[in-house]
C-alpha cells in the first residue's frame, strides 16, 4: 500500500472530526460585507490561523485595511527539500445569510440533514477551503509532512471583491511567485455524480447610478403631469439595454469578445445538460438569453449586463401617491475573455448616460464603479492540470469533466498577470447548493472526497512536477 493510500483511508476513518471542525468554523458569521460583523470576520481568521498551526505551518494574519489575510507557509522540516512549491487559495468570508425567515435552521448553526451540511460558508468557501486544511492535517499526521512545499492563502475579502487582496500579494511577492501552480476549490462539479476541473471564469464589473427630479418627493396629483418623474426615465433607460433576440445593446459591447472554437462548442455538446431539465430544476417553463448560443455558451462564454437591484418610490405596505425625486439602479455586466473591464466600464456609463431623456430636468448621477474581476481561462494541457484529474478520479471513482464557470474569481485572473501563475479550479459543490442564497449546503460525500482529491493532488504535484 502506497503512503497516499494510508493518507487517504485515514482521512476517511477521520470523517466525524472534520464534520466537528468545520461546524465550528462554520458557526462563526465572517459576513465581509456587513461592518457591524468585522470581529467576526476576524474571529473566523483567528480559528484558521490555530488550525494552521496545529498542522505544523507558519502561519501569519496580514492586516488590510478591512479584513486580515492568512498566509501560511511549510517549515523546511515539514516537505521533502527541492519539492514544487504549491499554493493554495481559499475565502473564509462569507456573503450575508438574509432574508433570515427563509432558511430552515439557522444560518451560522451548521446543521445535518440527509447527508448534507447547511450553513452560510458550507460550499462557498469555507468547506471546499476546509478540505484543503484536513487534507494538509492527514499528510502531516500520517507522513509527519506534506510532500509538496505548501503554502496557503486565505483572504476575508472574496465577496466583496478582494479590494485587498493584490496588495498583499504583492507585499509577499518573492514568496508567492516561485509557486508552480495554484489550487483552488471555489467552484461547482457540473451536476451530482459529475466531478469537474473548471477552467474558465466569468469576470465581473459593477455600475450603480441614479437619476435626480425635484428637490423631495412631490404629491403625484398635485404634481403629476407637470414634471418628469425619475422612475419612468429610469425605466426607459433599462429597456433600451437589450434588443429583443437578448444583445446587451451597448455599442461595441461585443467587439472584444473571443470567439469560442468548434472544438470547445463540440466539446460543451457531450457534457450531460438537458434545457427542460435545467428549467424545471428552476421552476421555470421557459429559458431566455442571447439567440445563437447554447445556455451552456450563454452562461459561460457569453457577456451579459444583469439588473441586480432597481430603486425608487414608495415601497412599504399599500399605496402611496407620490411621485419620486429619484431612482436608481445596480447594474453587473459579465465579461468573457478577451473584455476589458475598465474599457466597457466606459462604454457602458457613457451609454447610460447618453440614453437620459432630455430637457425634463433629469440630473444623471453615477453612484460608483466597481471593476469585479477579470475574465479568466487556465490551460488545460498542463502537467499539473493531469496530475488533478487523477487527483479526482482516484477521489471520486470516475474522471472528472473540463467545465467552465458563468461566476467570478478575482485571484485566478490577478495571480496569471501579475506573477505569472496559473490556477487549477478543483470544485467540490454542487450547482444546488444555494450559494449566496438562504439554506445554502455542501453534500458531504462530496465534502469527504474533496479532502481525499486534494490530498492526492500534492502527491500527484510533488511527482509530476519535480524540478
Ligand atoms: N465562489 C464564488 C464564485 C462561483 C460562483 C464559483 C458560482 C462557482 C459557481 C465566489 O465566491 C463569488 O461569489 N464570486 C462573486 C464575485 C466577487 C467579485 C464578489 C461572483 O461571482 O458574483
Ligand atoms: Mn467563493
Ligand atoms: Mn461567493
Amino acid at each position: 500500500m502506497s503512503l497516499l493510500d494510508t493518507v487517504l483511508i485515514w482521512i476517511d476513518k477521520n470523517r466525524s472530526r472534520w464534520l466537528g471542525d468545520l461546524k465550528h468554523w462554520l458557526s462563526i458569521p465572517s459576513i465581509s460585507a456587513q461592518p457591524d460583523h468585522a470581529p467576526d470576520v476576524r474571529a473566523a481568521a483567528e480559528w484558521a490561523h490555530d488550525y494552521l498551526r496545529t498542522i505544523g505551518m507558519n502561519v501569519q494574519t496580514v492586516e488590510t485595511p478591512r479584513h486580515p489575510c492568512l498566509l501560511a507557509t511549510t517549515p523546511e522540516n515539514l516537505a521533502p527539500k527541492d519539492a514544487p512549491h504549491i499554493l493554495i487559495y481559499g475565502h473564509y468570508d462569507v456573503q450575508p445569510p438574509e432574508p433570515l425567515d427563509l432558511w430552515t435552521t439557522p444560518p451560522f448553526t451548521p446543521t445535518v440533514r440527509d447527508d448534507k451540511l447547511f450553513a452560510r460558508g458550507a460550499s462557498d468557501d469555507k468547506g471546499q477551503a476546509h478540505c484543503h486544511l484536513a487534507a494538509l492535517l492527514a499528510w502531516k499526521e500520517i507522513n509527519q509532512g506534506f510532500p509538496c512545499r505548501i503554502t496557503v492563502l486565505l483572504e476575508g475579502e472574496e465577496e466583496i471583491g478582494s479590494p485587498n487582496l493584490m496588495s498583499v500579494v504583492d507585499a509577499h511577492r518573492d514568496l508567492l511567485r516561485t509557486a508552480k501552480i495554484l489550487l483552488i476549490s471555489d467552484t461547482n462539479m457540473f451536476a451530482d455524480g459529475v466531478p469537474s476541473i473548471t477552467y474558465g471564469l466569468r469576470g465581473l464589473l459593477g455600475v450603480e447610478f441614479a437619476l435626480h427630479g425635484a428637490k423631495t418627493d412631490l404629491h403625484s396629483g398635485t404634481y403629476g403631469g407637470a414634471v418628469a418623474n425619475p422612475a419612468h426615465a429610469l425605466c426607459e433607460i433599462i429597456a433600451q439595454l437589450h434588443d429583443s433576440a437578448g444583445r446587451v445593446n451597448v455599442p461595441h459591447f461585443y467587439d472584444d469578445v473571443l470567439a469560442l472554437t468548434n472544438e470547445e462548442r463540440a466539446a460543451w455538446k457531450t457534457l450531460p445538460h438537458d434545457d427542460a431539465k435545467f428549467a424545471a430544476d428552476l421552476n421555470l417553463p421557459a429559458l431566455f438569453g442571447e439567440t445563437g448560443f447554447s445556455t451552456l455558451e450563454r452562461k459561460w462564454a457569453r457577456p451579459t449586463l444583469e439588473i441586480n437591484g432597481l430603486t425608487s418610490g414608495y415601497q412599504g405596505a399599500g399605496s402611496k401617491t407620490v411621485l419620486p425625486n429619484r431612482a436608481s439602479a445596480k447594474i453587473t455586466c459579465r465579461l468573457v475573455p478577451n473584455q476589458n473591464a475598465d474599457k466597457i466600464g466606459d462604454l457602458l456609463v457613457a451609454h447610460l448616460q447618453s440614453l437620459v431623456p432630455q430637457n425634463r430636468g433629469l440630473r444623471f448621477e453615477l453612484i460608483s464603479r466597481t471593476t469585479g474581476s477579470p475574465p479568466a481561462i487556465t490551460p488545460v494541457d498542463s502537467p499539473a492540470m493531469a496530475a488533478a484529474s487523477d487527483a479526482i478520479t482516484l477521489a471520486f471513482g470516475k474522471k472528472p469533466i473540463l467545465q467552465r464557470e458563468g461566476g467570478s474569481i478575482p485571484v485566478v485572473a490577478w495571480f496569471k498577470e501579475k506573477l505569472g501563475v496559473d490556477s487549477i479550479l478543483l470544485g467540490f459543490g454542487l450547482p444546488d447548493d444555494r450559494i449566496h442564497a438562504p439554506n445554502e449546503k455542501l453534500d458531504l460525500p462530496y465534502y469527504y472526497n474533496g479532502i481525499k482529491a486534494a490530498a492526492a493532488t500534492y502527491d500527484l504535484l510533488a511527482e509530476r512536477l519535480k524540478t
